[in-house]
């Protein structure tokens, strides 16, 4: 069994999406153990995304992701990990395959829905940013 980390960002949230994307990680066997809805600060966003500041598109991914609420999920399941993100799809919606929350919902590959973690190190690192032990169900 794996945990990772989810986001569903601002796009998605104003779209009314958030109840189609939880309802398709439940539907294919996660349970969530952890759930909040919250404004990603500067603060926030500079320790979750760590490794793209400086990098060319890092301002507007701030802006993005400070522009209203998201939601943040734990999710557990087996393989959880590189199966969410095979569940959400490639990062630009036009490239995801089929069947993916990115093809159906995302606006764009900056505007794409949702984040999950890549890797066992960064869903450990990205849990413990957002919640606590005794937020977290298990
Ligand atoms: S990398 O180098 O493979 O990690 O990059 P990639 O996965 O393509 O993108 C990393 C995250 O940055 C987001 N991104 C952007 N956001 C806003 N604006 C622009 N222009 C932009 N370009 C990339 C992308 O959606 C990824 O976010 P997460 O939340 O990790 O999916």
């Amino acid at each position: 069994m794996e945990r990772t980390l989810v986001l569903i960002k601002p796009d998605a949230f104003r779209k009314h999406y958030t109840g189609d994307i939880i309802k398709r990680y439940e539907s294919e066997g996660f349970h969530i153990l952890a759930m909040k809805m919250l404004k990603m600060t500067k603060e926030l966003a500079a320790k979750h995304y760590a490794e793209h500041i400086g990098r060319s598109y890092y301002e507007d991914l701030e802006g993005f992701m400070t522009s209203g609420p998201i939601i943040a999920m734990v999710l557990e399941g087996e393989d959880a990990i590189g199966a969410v993100r095979r569940i959400n799809g490639k990062t630009n919606p036009k490239e995801a395959a089929e069947g993916t929350i990115r093809r159906q919902f995302a606006e764009s590959g900056s505007r794409n829905a949702v984040h999950a973690s890549d890797s066992p190190e960064n869903a450990a690192r990205e849990i413990a940013i957002f919640f606590n032990a005794t937020e977290i169900f298990d």
